[in-house]
């Protein structure tokens, strides 16, 4: 009987099942979006009952679409929005506020004050990560000050702290199960990814108490089953990685030297660095990859907070196109070299720049600038972050061997073409784009048997298309020095 795996991934702007079978090929998806709450400028906002109803409504519906029973499913494996940050009341299982998503920057002053007196560099050293409101303490420490009485009630063990994958999982197993894994207890800053044990010093840093934490386990491991009511069967949840890291188990990228580059909302490029973790001198995230059997696979990532959002911007924002699709022709129509750049900075900046204040802008508009014009600038902005975190990868002393690249937004052949030219360097697509699930499914799969080996994985990985550079390193460098100007304009 074929064994199938349920991936469930509860994103930033919507939550999808999917159901792959025993040969990692896709079989069905449901998808729902929820509302996004922004109750002051730089504040964003879900409510976790929508994140749970969404997922447990998108996992009946994909049974469904797929005409299995859930006692038909090996396992599951939870994928999530990283940092996001839900504190809840043990007994009753209800938050005490609103889930404080990564791209939320209240926590501003107080990086700054890390910064100042000096414990930026203590925080790097021990998780990899910098003083910046994207990562979970910094949000949990908001949540603890402001909620009535929630720091006390934290130290009586009343209380429990989760990433979106812990949360899900509470509910999930009826409260039987307070855990996370490896790579998301490495985006909390409370998380040593040396020791890989949540770290004394940082606890005592942020007023952490210990008895909110969920205990750290494997990416792939036993992390309870479900309560049978939810689906109909006691299915094991078996799998357990934050978003990007599951994009990169299911792009296969094993070997050290690898790197995938997915375009959602945001863009992160994650590059496999093998069991050493590289601490890097221009602001990049040394983080946890997967770890499997108790063995860390560490990855240095870049974080580029807006680029599937820039084309969201020019749709809804400013109605520049109706569809994403348009994008693609109305670049083709337009030479490379239109002069236009446009820095999506609408939440500051990400890695390389960590400038939470910095705010987009267009440069070099003329008369006969047009919709066209922009619009590229847009496509184009999301290739110039990505050779951004290129170069500062290669002040590291690393280059990627080969990008494989994934997410909504590499439907786009131009937007591919436009990447490997300006990074100088061969892109390839996967046949399968959706290799967050994916990875979550593959890491389920393992531990179920589904899979018997990393190796059985990679000879799953298929390549659509390759796209190599065709543009010239003159012309390459040109355009790009044109961003970095635009970039330095908009810091000044
Ligand atoms: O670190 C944030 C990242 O995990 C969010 O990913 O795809 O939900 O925008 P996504």
């Amino acid at each position: 009987m074929t064994r199938y795996l349920m991936a469930i991934d509860q994103g930033t702007t919507s939550s999808r099942a999917m159901i792959f079978d025993g040969q990692g090929e896709f079989v069905a998806v449901s998808q729902q979006e929820f509302p996004q709450h922004f109750p002051e400028s730089g504040w964003v906002e879900h409510d976790p009952e929508d994140i749970w109803r969404t997922v447990i409504e998108t996992c009946r519906d994909v049974l469904q679409k797929a005409d299995l029973k859930a006692d038909a499913l090996a396992g599951i494996g939870i994928t999530n929005q990283r940092e996001t940050t839900v504190v809840w009341d043990r007994e009753t299982g209800r938050p005490i506020y609103n889930a404080i998503v990564w791209q939320d920057r209240r926590a501003a002053v107080l990086c700054q004050q890390l910064k100042d007196d000096g414990s930026e560099a203590m925080i790097h050293e021990k998780t990899g990560l910098l003083a910046d409101p994207y990562f979970s303490a910094t949000k949990l420490r908001w949540i603890l000050d402001n909620v009535d009485g929630a720091q006390a009630r934290a130290e009586q063990g009343k209380l429990a702290f989760g990433t979106i994958d812990t949360f899900l999982l509470w509910r999930l197993t009826g409260g039987r199960s307070h855990f996370t894994d490896a790579t998301n207890a490495s985006r909390t800053l409370l998380f040593n990814i040396h020791e890989q044990q949540w770290d004394a010093d940082l606890l005592k840093l942020f007023d952490v108490p210990e008895a909110l934490l969920p205990e750290v386990l494997d990416s792939a491991d036993d992390f309870g089953t479900l309560e049978p009511e939810l689906l109909g069967a006691a299915v094991p949840v078996y799998g357990m990685a934050g978003d990007q890291q599951a994009a990169l188990f299911g792009q296969t990228c094993f070997q050290a030297g690898m790197a995938k580059s997915t375009y959602g909302t945001g863009c992160f490029l994650m590059l496999n660095t093998g069991d050493k973790p590289l601490h890097s001198s221009s602001r990049l995230l040394t983080t946890v990859g997967y770890r499997l059997n108790g063995k860390v696979t560490y990855a240095l990532e870049g974080s580029i907070f807006i680029a599937g959002a820039a084309i969201q911007w020019l749709r809804d924002g400013i109605k520049l196109i109706r569809m994403a699709r348009e994008t693609e022709s109305l670049a083709e129509q337009t030479p490379a070299n239109h002069g236009v750049y446009l820095v999506p900075a609408f939440t500051g900046l990400g890695a390389p720049y960590w400038d939470p204040k910095a705010r987009g802008a267009i440069f070099g508009l003329t008369r006969d600038t047009g919709i066209k014009e922009i619009v590229t600038a847009g496509l184009q902005s999301v290739c110039y972050q990505t050779k951004d975190l290129q170069k500062a990868m290669e002040k590291d002393g690393v280059r990627p061997v080969a990008l494989r690249v994934d997410g909504g937004m590499v439907e786009n052949n131009w937007v591919l073409q436009f990447l490997a030219d300006v990074l100088g360097a061969t892109v390839d697509r996967p046949k399968l784009i959706e290799t967050t699930a994916l990875g979550a499914a593959y890491l389920a799969g393992l531990k179920a048997g589904v899979f018997d080996s990393l190796e059985t994985l990679e000879g799953l990985w298929q390549c659509d298309r390759s796209f190599t550079p065709e543009m010239t390193k003159e012309t390459r460098d040109r355009l790009y020095e044109g961003w970095v100007e635009a970039v330095n304009r908009l810091q000044d």
